[in-house]
Order: structure tokens, then C-alpha cells, then sequence
């Protein structure tokens, strides 16, 4: 399988400009997603990781702005298309799980409707094979009767049967980027393993890139190739999964993987991370993380700490990890 880079982001800015200030949601990322991989955005509740993912299908609307970077796909920079040329690829060369089906989904149509427009609307086949092409992938992601469900309005579904609805449509396109934010959190673990299964397939067979947006580091261990931990708006740890989860080096990314229980792992005492995250107006000038840090040094205070590799593929924004030895002075207290 080639290996070309499917989405690639680079030092991306996305601000909120409100009345205190302006919100720094999405700090200077930068991230390549290959041919037929999956990555995963792992971080807690604001990192930016649901802002990332609506810059890059151009949804950021007033008071937000991408103020600096480029989002390329297959090599295209999005940020120069207008709105119309967005739109056209929007949907069919890339499409979305959004966190909240219930506002992506028209209330006022029946599913079957939405899912004909969708399909018909971007690819050129007629109205029977729309339908059958429907009925085939509610059934796949586990709605055994897609002839109810196509005649159903959201509001008369549950959450879960929703949130399949928004995955089978973006599946139906077999796009070329799927990016899925929170796609499996209202499922029980039979439909979610049924969907990741399905999601795998996508990859297979269209070699799409999946941009995985989630909190379930179960989920992220299953199905993910490359994860990236965000705090605060940057990415502080990427690379292979299996690397970041056999050694994290960034001690937010222990403080995670410290906060669930890990298979075969009996009697090991689970903790939180804590603190508070900081607040993305007025970022300090230094490690954002610093305050909430256990293994935290003098160095640390030495301006905020860049993404670098410290291992082939692997990398870290902490200035200690990226030193390669662990400070000697520990301090009590630095915020
Ligand atoms: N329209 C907006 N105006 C101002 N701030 C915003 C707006 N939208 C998002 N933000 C801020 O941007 C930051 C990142 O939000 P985002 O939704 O990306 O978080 P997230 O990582 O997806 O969190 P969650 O896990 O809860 O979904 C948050 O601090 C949020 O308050
Ligand atoms: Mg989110």
C-alpha cells in the first residue's frame, strides 16, 4: 500500500475573538494523515480537538477564525477554495461524523430523504440505486430495518440509532478523508465494535484516512495507527500507537493512560489528572501544562516547550522528555 499523505496540516491557528479576548481554541498544529491509516485525536473536554476538525471542513464561523496555516488534501490547500468549491468536495470526498447527530440531521425530513440527497446529490446514480445503496449500509452499521428507519424523522430515533444514521451516510460516499468526532460514545460495545468493523472495511476498500476524534483510549487502541494527544489547544505528544501507549512520554499522556484501566492489568490503582486546563485566552508564555504537572522542573519554565522527535516517529512538546533526562531539582510549586 503507498503511503501518500491523504490530509496534511500545518501549523494550523484557529481563534475565537470574544469580548474577554481572543480564544486560541486551535494553537499551531501540525499533523499528516496517510493513505489508508487512522489517526486518533485523543484530549480532554476543550483541547480543540472538534475546532481542528471544523477547520478543516471549512465550518468555523464568526467570532472564530483560521488565522494561520494550511489543511491540504491530496496535496490540495483548502484554505484557498471558495465556499462553492468547498461545498463540492464537502460531503463526498470528505465527510464527517459530527459529535451532536441530532443538529446535524435535518428534523424536519425523514432519514430516507436526507440519505437520497446526500448520496444523489454528489454522486451520479439514479434514484433505485440510491435507495438500494441506503438500505445496504443502515443494515451494515446495524439497523436491521432500514425500510422503517428511511421512513422515520430523527426525533423519532434514539441517540444511538441517530449517530448510526450520520455514520452510514458518510460511510455511503466512500470518501477519501472521513473525519468521525465522538462517533461511538451513545453506542453500547456490540454496535460499536459492529461500526469500527465497518470503518476498518472503509479503509480498505476506498484506502480513505480517518481522522478519529475521540475520548475512549480502548477505541483509540483498536483502531487507531498514529494518535495525537492535545492539551490546550497543541499537540504535545504523536506518533505510532503503540509507541505512545507503551511509552508515553509526556506526562499529560501518563496522567490519561494512568486514568484507565488497562487489559490484563489486575489490582493497579487508577488516577485523574489533576487540575484545571488553563484558559486559551491569555496563554502563559510557557508550558501550559506546567501548573498541573508532577514531574515539573525549573526548566520547565523556559518558554513553551515545540513539538520535536525524540524518536523516530514519536514526539513530544515537553522540555524534559525532549531532553532525555529527568530533572534533578523539583520544585513545589511554579504556576
Ligand atoms: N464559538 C465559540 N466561541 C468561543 N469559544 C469557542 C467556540 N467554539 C469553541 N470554543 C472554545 O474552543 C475550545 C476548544 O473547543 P472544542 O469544541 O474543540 O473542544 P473539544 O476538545 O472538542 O472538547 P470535547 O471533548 O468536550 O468535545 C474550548 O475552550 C471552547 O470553549
Ligand atoms: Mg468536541
Amino acid at each position: 500500500m503507498s503511503c501518500s499523505s491523504v490530509l496534511s496540516v500545518s501549523n494550523l491557528h484557529t481563534y475565537f475573538y470574544t469580548r474577554q479576548g481572543a480564544v486560541k481554541a486551535v494553537n499551531g498544529i501540525s499533523f499528516d494523515l496517510k493513505t489508508g491509516r487512522t489517526l486518533a485525536i485523543v484530549g480532554e473536554s476543550g483541547s480543540g480537538k472538534t475546532v481542528t476538525a471544523l477547520s478543516i471542513f471549512g465550518l468555523i464561523d464568526p467570532p472564530g477564525k483560521i488565522v494561520r496555516g494550511d489543511i491540504c488534501l491530496d496535496g490540495c490547500n483548502l484554505l484557498n477554495l471558495s465556499q462553492t468549491e468547498l461545498r463540492r468536495i464537502r460531503g463526498k470526498k470528505m465527510t464527517m461524523v459530527f459529535q451532536d447527530p441530532m443538529t446535524s440531521l435535518n428534523p424536519v425530513l425523514t432519514i430516507g430523504t436526507q440519505f437520497i440527497e446526500t448520496l444523489s446529490c454528489h454522486a451520479s446514480i439514479t434514484g433505485a440505486e440510491v435507495k438500494r445503496q441506503a438500505r445496504e449500509m443502515l443494515k451494515k452499521i446495524g439497523l436491521p430495518q432500514p425500510e422503517k428507519i428511511m421512513k422515520r424523522y430523527p426525533f423519532q430515533l434514539s441517540g444511538g440509532q441517530r449517530q448510526r444514521v450520520m455514520i452510514a451516510m458518510a460511510l455511503a460516499m466512500r470518501p477519501r478523508l472521513l473525519v468521525a468526532d465522538e462517533p461511538t460514545t451513545a453506542l453500547d460495545v456490540t454496535v460499536q465494535a459492529q461500526i469500527l468493523y465497518e470503518m476498518r472495511q472503509l479503509i480498505k476498500d476506498c484506502r480513505a484516512g480517518v481522522l478519529l476524534i475521540t475520548h475512549d483510549l480502548g477505541v483509540v487502541a483498536e483502531m487507531a495507527d498514529e494518535v495525537a494527544v492535545m492539551y490546550a489547544g497543541s499537540i504535545v505528544e504523536y506518533g505510532n500507537v503503540y509507541d505512545v501507549f507503551d511509552n508515553p512520554l509526556h506526562p499529560y499522556t501518563r496522567a490519561l493512560l494512568k486514568s484507565v484501566p488497562r487489559p490484563g492489568v489486575m489490582g493497579e490503582e487508577l488516577t485523574t489528572v489533576q487540575g484545571q486546563p488553563p484558559s486559551l485566552i491569555n496563554m502563559p508564555g510557557r508550558c501550559a501544562f506546567l501548573p498541573r504537572c508532577e514531574q515539573k522542573t525549573w526548566g520547565c519554565r523556559d518558554g513553551v516547550p515545540l513539538l520535536k522527535e525524540v524518536e523516530p516517529g514519536h514526539a513530544v512538546a515537553c522540555h524534559r522528555a525532549a531532553a532525555g533526562k529527568p530533572g534533578k531539582v523539583k520544585l513545589r510549586e511554579l504556576a
